[in-house]
């Protein structure tokens, strides 16, 4: 089974409403929120005040990835303010199995984030851990950038590990995914798929969605 998880960074702002109800008519399993803090990555988007306003208008589960230097001191904020799964990056701290337990302990699924650069067993001691990995395709901060082919060794690293040790997380890509990444995606492991461009873009979203999900 594949997941779809829309990047609402790629939307137009100005509906945002609008293009909201149009992931949930589209098929789309999951609203994907990218919190960016000019810090861990050069870019800014948007904080917790909008998850909590866009929670009020849709019933889709909200899957929060976290692009901050110190994300203790934002997760509690995201859960109360609405997030289903929060995700943080294995780079932007030391204490990448504290932080899991504070999403657990905040009633959240708990999501791990290696960017391209980060080998894969970095991870080893907490993949018993966590709900969901989140392997970015491209560096993160932006979208609109092309697939990063290497990241497929990491997703077929963590795709033999759930297997050689019968786990159940969900391993999620991000960055550059379209009709032809995907494939290659779902064929090294992952089954969710976060899509931005290539989503909001699209004419007929309900159609890529079938496409993303019929590879
Ligand atoms: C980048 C974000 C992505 C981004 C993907 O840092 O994590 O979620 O929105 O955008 P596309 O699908 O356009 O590469
Ligand atoms: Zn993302």
């Amino acid at each position: 089974m594949i997941y779809i998880a829309p990047s609402l960074l790629a939307a137009n702002y100005m509906r945002l409403e609008e293009e909201i109800q149009s992931v949930e008519q589209s098929g789309a399993d999951y609203l994907h929120l990218d919190i960016m803090d000019g810090h861990f990555v050069p870019n800014l988007s948007f904080g917790y005040d909008m998850l909590a306003q866009i929670k009020k208008i849709t019933s889709l589960p909200i899957d929060v990835h976290l692009m901050l230097s110190q994300p203790e001191n934002y997760i509690e904020k995201f859960a109360q303010s609405g997030a289903d799964i929060i995700s943080v990056h294995v780079e932007s701290s030391p204490h990448i199995h504290r932080l899991i337990q504070q999403i657990k302990q905040c009633g959240c699924l708990a999501g791990v984030v290696l960017t391209p650069g980060t080998p894969a067993h970095h991870l080893d001691t907490v993949l018993s851990e966590v709900d969901l990995v989140l392997q970015m395709t491209v560096n993160p901060g932006f979208g609109g950038q092309s697939f990063i082919n290497e990241t497929l060794i990491n997703i077929q690293y963590l795709a033999e590990w759930k297997k050689q040790h019968n786990l159940n997380y969900l391993i999620e890509v991000d960055g550059g995914i379209n009709v032809e990444t995907a494939q290659i995606c779902k064929a090294a492991g992952a089954n969710v798929l976060v899509a931005g461009t290539t989503f909001f873009k699209s004419h007929d979203r309900a159609n890529i969605v079938s496409r993303l999900k019929a590879i």
